[in-house]
């Protein structure tokens, strides 16, 4: 008896051509979203500190830097602004002649629907407390946070975006927006909710980026808790039952699990968000050489694909499609 191998996996390894005709998981630059960063207050574009290669823009570059996201073949963006005055119900959030809202028109007049334009929906930015919700007696009051955040909504759809994205992890927020939209007639914009968002320590280069750090506390009443995978699971679930079009884990890369169960339990897209940490991770690193940046992205993008992804927010989105072939 010979002691050979009879099973031979490497059989389908040996060529390049073979390892495509076999390749399970595909990542391309239509399934990603990448962000943008507008704030009201500058001339110039700013290089942000903590994310290399990451710039917050003035209100003039933003179509400049859509038209090359575009061409790069990415179908959407999703906006974040930074005001120049915070207050404590976030009313820069929700003006008309908000910086997001501009942006948002700006980019409907030159592109119409050739771009798929998604915009945050949170008070962080536009509070003076730092907080995603209003305060009231020293917490973060649930209900009038959710008509505040119905409110950007809608001021938002009025500008013309396509897609809302609500982030502040308030209970109720996607029926609130989801009523408030179809009053206002806006039955065809659409909410991807950041449904399961964590309280995570990756997301503190955004903070410093977005100028949205917490003025005291943290956000561990609001956003879940990564030891808590079935209350994440509920969340998704309640957005779900709230009428979400899109739900989304965040962060991605420590949250694969979630991903690939919520892809398994639920008939609805699935949205991940590399967020900066990630980012700042790769980034640092190899900036030191430590890691090669694109090998390195392109096994954690195709990871979270691979998981059940249906899109992804990611940082690494113009890099990825720049040197991205067929
Ligand atoms: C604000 C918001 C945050 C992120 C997206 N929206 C920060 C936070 O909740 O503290 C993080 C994104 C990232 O880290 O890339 N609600």
């Amino acid at each position: 008896m010979t002691s050979f191998p009879t099973r031979r996996l490497r059989r389908l390894r040996n060529t390049e051509k073979m390892r495509e005709l076999v390749q399970e998981t595909y990542l391309s630059p239509k399934d990603l979203i990448c962000p943008v960063f507008v704030q009201e207050d500058i001339e110039t574009k700013k290089q942000a500190e903590s994310m290399p290669a990451i710039e917050r823009l003035p209100l003039s570059d933003v179509t400049n830097e859509v038209q090359e996201i575009s061409d790069l073949g990415i179908p959407a963006i999703m906006l974040f602004g930074i005001p120049k005055s915070k207050d404590d119900e976030g009313n820069s959030a929700f003006a008309d002649d908000g910086i997001v809202q501009k942006a948002i028109s700006d980019i409907r007049k030159s592109f119409d629907d050739k771009i798929v334009i998604m915009s945050d929906v949170c008070l962080c930015q536009y509070t003076s407390s730092g907080h995603c919700g209003i305060i009231k007696d020293k917490k973060i009051h649930n209900d009038s946070s959710i008509a505040t955040l119905a409110k950007i909504a809608v001021s938002q759809a009025k500008a013309g975006v396509d897609v809302v994205s609500p982030s502040a992890m308030m209970d109720g927020q996607v029926v609130a927006i989801r009523q408030s939209l179809d009053d206002a007639g806006f039955t065809d914009v659409a909410i991807m909710s950041h449904s399961a968002k964590h309280r995570s320590h990756f997301y503190s280069p955004f903070r410093d980026v977005a100028h949205c750090a917490p003025q005291f506390g943290d956000r561990k009443s609001y956003q879940v808790p990564y030891t808590n995978p079935r209350e994440a699971l509920r969340e998704v679930e309640t957005d779900i039952n709230e009428g979400v079009d899109i739900v989304m884990i965040k962060p991605a890369l420590s949250y694969l699990d979630l991903i690939a169960e919520t892809k398994k339990r639920f008939n609805v897209p699935v949205s991940a968000y590399s967020v900066s940490g990630e980012y700042a991770l790769v980034k640092a690193a190899a900036n030191q050489g430590w890691v090669d940046e694109k090998d390195m992205t392109n096994e954690i993008l195709y990871s979270i694909k691979r998981a059940g992804a249906d899109m992804i927010v990611t940082y690494f989105a113009k890099s990825f499609a720049s040197s991205f072939q067929g």
